[in-house]
């Protein structure tokens, strides 16, 4: 990562280090926050989608959109987002619409919908894209990994994972559950220009207050993630608990470890590398997120669709291919959809 150089971070925190070529940011001589800013838009009003799009508002000089698919909502949130901070609100005049005709082209975009939702709602945003605009694709799972992967909308998109707690409170009114990493990088080479904008979008999202790092193996941040999700997410469901609670019910806690380990040996078959202990990471999530309803809890409460097919579903699929049981992994899916198909009664 860039930031790494000490010319660069000794003289311009934020901006180019013109001795090293692996930077790529200009200097903003007007003085402002060292970069030139970006025209941002973030796709999906959910909790992730809030949480970037009032910390971006607040920082630096980007013009920042939040494009909402309803009409309705995005009439009623526009220019009143609310962010919660430790119990403090802060009011958003961030601008809402559900027309990305509106919005335009854009340098950036932060596509936060659900991973089920990704295919149409990339069709619905292809006015946002010129050839220079970068996508980066923010989803629980795998499941969301070949649908953008074979878009025509945006070929070469990057992927992030972040570990930002956020938790949905009313529409437009998101709480922020705590800091963590966000790691963002493109699963094949692209082409330098939107290397430069994946640079550009890791400063301007820590100089938001999204600590972000670029990487060059996206895939097995995405499958480390993942098996967390595996592990936490249906259970949670479940057992209609808390993250934290899951470490005090012996049959959930026991169900966690053996679906994780179940990850791991479809991963490790795959040849994804598994940094650490999945399961020690799993419990210490729990731990650290004791507190937490899941993002899959939080739909289940909604009674709306979960991404029980995006984690789970997604990992037995591949199990399947390489002729592998994973029959905790099935049950866990067999009963986060019992539980949806009683939603309405
Ligand atoms: O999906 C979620 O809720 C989160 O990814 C996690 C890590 C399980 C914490 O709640």
């Amino acid at each position: 990562m860039p930031l790494g150089c000490t010319e660069f971070t000794e003289f311009f925190p934020l901006g180019l280090c013109e001795l090293c070529e692996s930077l790529f940011i200009k200097i903003n001589t007007s003085g402002g926050s060292g970069f030139y800013p970006m025209k941002i838009a973030i796709i999906g009003p959910g909790a992730l989608g809030l949480l970037l799009a009032t910390s971006l508002a607040g920082a630096n000089e980007n013009t920042v959109w939040l494009l909402d698919h309803s009409p309705e909502r995005a009439a009623a949130i526009n220019g009143k987002l609310l962010l919660n901070i430790d119990d403090q609100e802060f009011s958003v005049p961030l601008p809402v619409t559900s027309n990305p005709e509106a919005i335009g082209k854009t340098d950036l975009v932060l596509l936060c919908v659900k991973s089920m939702d990704v295919a149409p709602a990339l069709q619905h945003i292809a006015p946002l894209f010129s050839r220079n605009t970068l996508l980066i694709t923010f989803q629980n799972g795998i499941g969301h990994i070949d649908p953008v992967a074979n878009s025509t909308i945006a070929p070469q998109a990057a992927f992030g994972v972040t570990s930002q707690g956020a938790t949905l409170i009313a529409p437009g009114q998101v709480r922020h559950g705590g800091t963590g990493l966000t790691k963002i990088g493109f699963l094949r080479p692209a082409d330098p220009h939107l290397h430069q904008q994946l640079n550009t979008a890791a400063l301007i999202l820590t100089a938001s207050g999204f600590e972000t790092v670029t990487v060059n193996n996206i895939q097995d941040h995405l499958w480390g993630k993942l098996l967390i999700n595996i592990g936490i997410n249906a259970l949670t469901v479940i057992h209609d608990c808390p993250n934290g609670k899951l470490l005090d019910i012996p049959e959930a806690r026991e169900a966690l470890i053996a679906a994780v380990q179940e990850g791991e040996k479809v991963a490790r078959t795959l040849g994804i590398h598994i940094e650490n202990n999945p399961v020690d990471l799993t419990l210490g999530v729990c731990r650290t997120t004791a507190a937490n309803i899941s993002s899959m809890l939080q739909d289940a409460r909604r009674k709306r669709p979960t991404e029980i097919d995006a984690i789970n579903g997604a990992l037995v699929e591949k199990a399947r291919k390489l002729s592998l049981n994973v029959p905790v992994n099935e049950d866990l899916i067999k009963k986060v959809k019992e539980i949806q198909a009683h939603y309405h009664g």
